[in-house]
């Protein structure tokens, strides 16, 4: 209901920390981003206003928004010096090492000047790594194909510099086709943040100590990288290539819920969704607008998907364990018909997070109660016991 957040007092014993910033009902299938409902956001605003709210708490004005886009958009390029950090790779590292790698460099060259607990400096330490992000990893994938780099254009928007920094020749002009701009931009707002999943919650720890936030991302983004988390994108690619025919979806199937086998079906299932996540449904839809526009919409890669889609949802363990498709069933499907390479999902998806990985940082900084994290454990190892000399050993 509009208005009425209602938690299970239970809920809140369990809860890891205090937020502001999203809100999800995982019995429901409610996302919302400072009280705006994902749907509305994802069809009805952009990137940089998504990014704006997540960090400032409200939709801004004309005027805000206009200097918030200016702002992010004087901090896109990477000190010279930095560039030397992508040649230190093999021309065979994943794109997400680099960008592991280059952002935690990052704190050497910003963070001396950074003092956290300054709101201004607090902000600019924010603005330059959300500016930052896509022209790391377009240039973590041009570095890995040999291409050279280029530049940021400031008469782009941010999800066209994207677009430009990955597929531009610079031998040619390139614009950057409309369709998939708003496409990709949709998939930015989508991926922007998830509340406490498992790479905010390393940003949060992270920054709980006061280490300054280009290692906390960098942090971040390493936890991203796991295949049960935003790796998943690239993994479900590879599942339906492996599956390849809808005859071998039962074999499969059959895999995933055998326990002695290690096989999950990727991009289903989620630690708090227990309907569909509302993200999957719009990915969805974006997927056929995508496939429609570029003439692909008999994509075998998106029938194949969906026909495991509805055998799935059709399978009393499914069923059961309400295993629904995630934002990652159907995200990798859209990129790869945009031309982006399957080791490049999780840096769009890392691209993506960084402002919510941001503000769930800025919000925990800013937070008087906040304490550096300290989870404790339930020990099971050895009881005290004395010391045992060598040579009474057996
Ligand atoms: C993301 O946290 C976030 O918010 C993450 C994220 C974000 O925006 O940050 O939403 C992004 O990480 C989405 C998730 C992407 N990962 C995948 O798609 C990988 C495949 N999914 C799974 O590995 C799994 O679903 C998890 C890791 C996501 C959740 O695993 P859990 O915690 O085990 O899920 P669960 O407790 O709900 O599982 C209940 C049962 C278990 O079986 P039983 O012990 O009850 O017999 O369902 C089984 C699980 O083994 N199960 C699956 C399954 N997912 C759960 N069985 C087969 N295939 C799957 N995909």
């Amino acid at each position: 209901e509009a208005g009425v957040l209602t938690y299970d007092p239970g809920f809140t014993s369990t809860a890891s920390c205090k937020s502001a910033i999203t809100f999800i009902d995982g019995e429901q299938g409610v996302l919302l981003y400072r009280g705006y409902p994902i749907q509305e956001l994802a069809t009805q605003s952009d990137y940089m206003e998504v990014c704006y709210l997540l960090l400032y708490g409200e939709l801004p004005s004309t005027e805000e928004k206009a200097e918030f886009v200016n702002d992010i958009k004087r901090h896109t390029l990477l000190h010279d010096q930095l560039m030397h950090f992508f040649r230190g790779f093999t021309r065979a590292a994943h794109p997400m090492a680099i960008m592991v790698g280059v952002v935690g460099a990052l704190s050497a060259f910003y963070h001396e000047d950074t003092d956290i607990y300054d709101p201004e400096q607090c902000m600019l330490a924010a603005y330059r790594i959300i500016a930052k992000m896509p022209t790391i990893g377009a240039y973590a994938y041009r570095y890995t194909i040999g291409r050279p780099f280029v530049y940021p254009r400031n008469d782009f928007s941010y999800a066209e510099n994207l677009l430009y920094m990955t597929f531009s020749v610079p031998s040619e002009e390139y614009r950057p086709d409309p369709v998939l701009v708003k496409a990709l931009d949709r998939i930015l707002i989508l991926h922007a943040d998830h509340e406490q999943n498992a790479s905010t919650s390393t940003v949060r720890l992270a920054g709980s100590s006061g280490a300054n936030p280009f290692a906390c991302i960098s942090a971040g983004i390493a936890s991203l990288w796991g295949p049960a988390h935003g790796g998943a994108n690239e993994a479900v690619l590879k599942m339906l290539m492996e599956i390849g025919d809808k005859r071998r979806i039962p074999e499969y199937i059959a895999r995933a819920k055998d326990k002695n086998d290690p096989f999950r079906l990727m991009g289903f299932g989620h630690r708090v969704y227990k309907n569909y996540d509302p993200r999957a449904a719009i990915m969805r839809e974006t997927c056929h607008e995508v496939l429609e526009a570029l003439g692909h919409e008999d994509d075998p890669l998106l029938e194949l998907a969906m026909a495991l889609e509805k055998i799935a949802l059709q399978d009393e363990y499914f069923i059961e364990r309400k295993l629904y498709p995630n934002v990652d069933f159907y995200t990798g499907i859209v990129l790869r018909a945009m031309g982006f390479p399957t080791r490049m999902f999780t840096v769009l998806f890392a691209i993506g997070r960084t402002v919510g990985w941001v503000a769930h940082w800025k919000e925990m900084i800013s937070d008087p109660e906040s304490k550096i994290g300290r989870p404790r454990q339930l020990y099971v190892g050895a009881p005290q016991r004395p010391f045992v000399p060598m040579e009474k050993r057996p």
